[in-house]
């Protein structure tokens, strides 16, 4: 992927313009250096006020070919993945490209003798193991979608996804390592699969050891089908729009999304994106520590990496087990040059004292990266002293699950960065601040919704079985752009800095939560009539969530602190324990507009104790439980 690579900022800008100026010729360029079945007969095809985008049209591919076959021979014995366990005693294992082209070939062969097809779903509901990214691959491979589902959502979310679009199958662990935890995969997936009935197959990865029952018929130990399964598989031929995966986002209403992404424009963007931002170079280690469960894990641990024939590093683990400084001990141990976590990891780890990271050499490192939420002043400038020894430009990237890939963001060496700011936008993208009567803000050092106004290759390209809903959330509030949901400032010379969202998704230790499914949850409880939720700025977590719950009559007799646990309870099974309340207030009533609608501006102040300034109230229905609210906040 030479071409286009950017590596001063006048590169940048040189680049920046001529993907602007010339999209189709600018994004063919950089495609011409992937292998294809077939090219494209047209580059773009687009009508943002439908929602309808497609690349490379009749291109024909296959993404694991870029990502595995055309490696094999130049890289054929170099470390694809390195698989760093949770236990720090047990060994790190180094999967060669060859190894790699093995085990996914062996396991495309097991999903293809268990029935999977181009177009089917599989469900994988994996722990942070070799056998994650190698079913992931294989379902690639043989043009089966992927729907991964983080292994930390609860039995009725798992449900909730698979039943969402149908899946045939699900590969899941007889469990889980995680701190000084083991999680019970297995047993979620039990209880998940009561209410699906399209699930065929379960096939169980042994990772614990643990005794679990395995139904009948049903259920399948991989380990002996993948015994006798050969190492050569054909890759699927697909068409560039073919779909890739689905990854489920939380919406601020209702269920979540499952945002559809494709393969050939997926493809190209991650990888380009990769490169640039990171600086990639062959001998590089590159370690981002999300989970594969998220969008950050399929872009940046597995397909963008990959593509470039790089080493990327697969963590198990946690950044505080067995203690708060195994970051910086895996960074030391495989010499990592570039580093990409979490502001809420960072947060964490600031806490704790720097001996922690002292301890280390980390000299190996080249980039550091941040991703998932705004990263704070305090923990940019800790990261950026102890980790990066003040050597290691930090990108900022914002980006979300439903664009694919990095958006905004400082390419390494080539932009300078600002803390708070994720800087300027990548080749390709062309956002813009738009303002409340839907007008496009020009000029600098002003504020607006984010928009982006042209489409670029790894935009999601629907909303499974829900093409309205994709529409209406994303291209209706300012017709022929693409909304991301989050607010934007725009400095004095042309910096980004993303505010934070500006509808109901509350962004908990860099997980999206959107409120509403929180509070139909909790609404489920016997004993609540009502409840709003809102999110309120947290030392660590970035913000954490505040609930108001009005109580039926029979539970107003009822013990307050049993309630909250029950509650809690209520919400850990529905959603997860990612989404549990910091704070409840039992209140009498909410703030409601005359047409019955919570104002939630109202509790976001009281929650963030800001209550000086209420703002405009005065068409508040019933302004007299705000002073009641406030009076009894927590
Ligand atoms: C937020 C994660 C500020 C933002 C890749 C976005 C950020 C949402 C940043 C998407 C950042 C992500 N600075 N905010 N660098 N990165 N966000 O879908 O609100 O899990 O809309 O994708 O996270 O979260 P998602």
């Amino acid at each position: 992927m030479g071409v286009y690579e950017v590596k001063s900022l006048e590169q940048y800008f040189k680049v920046y313009k001529r993907s602007v100026r010339e999209p189709r010729k600018f994004w063919s360029k950089i495609a011409e250096d992937f292998v294809w079945y077939k090219k494209w007969d047209k580059v773009l095809e687009y009508r943002l006020e439908e929602a309808e985008v497609k690349w490379f049209v009749n291109g024909k591919l296959n993404i694991t070919k870029n990502c595995i076959d055309r490696h094999l021979a130049k890289r054929g014995d170099k470390t694809a993945i390195i698989f760093e366990p949770n236990d720090p005693d047990e060994e790190a294992e180094h999967i060669t490209y060859n190894d790699l082209y093995n085990r996914v070939c062996k396991m495309a062969n097991v999903l293809r003798d268990q029935g999977i097809r181009k177009g089917d779903r599989v469900c994988i509901y994996l722990p942070m193991i070799p056998e994650l990214a190698v079913t992931v691959l294989a379902c690639a491979r043989i043009g089966a979608i992927h729907s991964v589902v983080f292994a930390g959502f609860s039995e009725s979310a798992l449900a909730a996804r698979i039943q969402d679009c149908e899946c045939k199958m699900v590969v899941t662990s007889d469990g889980g390592f995680r701190g000084n935890k083991t999680i019970d995969l297995k047993g979620i997936v039990d209880g998940a699969l009561e209410t699906c009935p399209s699930i065929d197959k379960v096939l169980v990865v042994k990772r614990t050891n643990a005794d679990i029952p395995m139904k009948e018929g049903r259920d399948e130990w991989l380990a002996p089908l993948y015994e006798k399964a050969s190492t050569e598989s054909i890759a699927e031929v697909m068409d560039a729009e073919d779909p890739l995966f689905i990854l489920y986002t939380s919406g601020s209403t209702g269920k979540p999304k499952g945002m559809l992404h494709t393969t050939a424009g997926y493809m190209i963007y991650t990888a380009y994106t990769f490169k640039n931002v990171f600086q990639y170079e062959e001998k590089d280690v590159y370690w981002c520590t999300a989970d594969i469960g998220w969008i950050t894990g399929h872009s940046y641990i597995l397909y963008g990496p990959l593509a470039n024939g790089a080493t990327t590093v697969m963590f198990e683990g946690v950044p505080s087990y067995p203690d708060f400084g195994r970051f910086w001990e895996v960074v030391d141990k495989h010499k990592v040059t570039q580093f990409y976590t979490a502001p809420t990891a960072i947060r964490a780890l600031a806490k704790e004292s720097t001996d922690w990271v002292t301890k280390y050499d980390l000299s190996s490192l080249k980039v550091l990266g941040s991703v998932g939420e705004p990263i704070n002043e305090e923990a940019w400038h800790w990261y950026n002293d102890h980790v990066g020894n003040k050597k290691c430009p930090i990108v900022d990237t914002w980006w979300q699950t439903e664009t694919g890939g990095l958006m905004i963001s400082p390419i390494a060496y080539a932009t300078p960065t600002k803390p708070t700011y994720a800087t300027l936008p990548l080749p390709g993208v062309q956002p813009v601040l738009m303002d409340e009567k839907r007008n496009e803000i020009e000029g600098n050092q002003v504020v607006g919704s984010l928009c982006i106004k042209f489409p670029w290759p790894s935009m999601a390209r629907t909303i499974w079985g829900d093409h309205r809903r994709y529409k209406e959330t994303y291209f209706s509030a300012f017709p022929g752009k693409y909304f991301t949901g989050d607010g934007a400032l725009r400095d004095e010379v042309g910096y980004y800095r993303i505010t934070g969202r500006v509808d109901d998704v509350v962004i908990v230790s860099g997980h999206n939560l959107g409120t509403a499914p929180i509070e139909d949850a909790i609404n489920e409880h016997p004993a609540v009539a009502e409840s709003a939720i809102v999110g309120f700025p947290h030392d660590i977590k970035g913000n954490a969530l505040y609930g108001f719950i009005i109580l039926k009559e029979t539970g107003e007799t009822r013990n307050r602190e049993n309630l909250t646990r029950e509650i809690n309870q209520y919400i850990s099974e529905h959603i997860g324990p990612i989404a549990k309340l910091d704070k409840i207030q039992f209140v009498s009533g909410l703030p409601k507009t005359r047409s019955g609608k919570i104002m939630r501006r109202i509790l976001r102040k009281i929650a963030s104790k800001d209550t000086a300034n209420l703002g405009d109230t005065s068409t508040l229905l019933n302004p007299e439980v705000v002073e009641d609210i406030i009076e009894n906040a927590v």
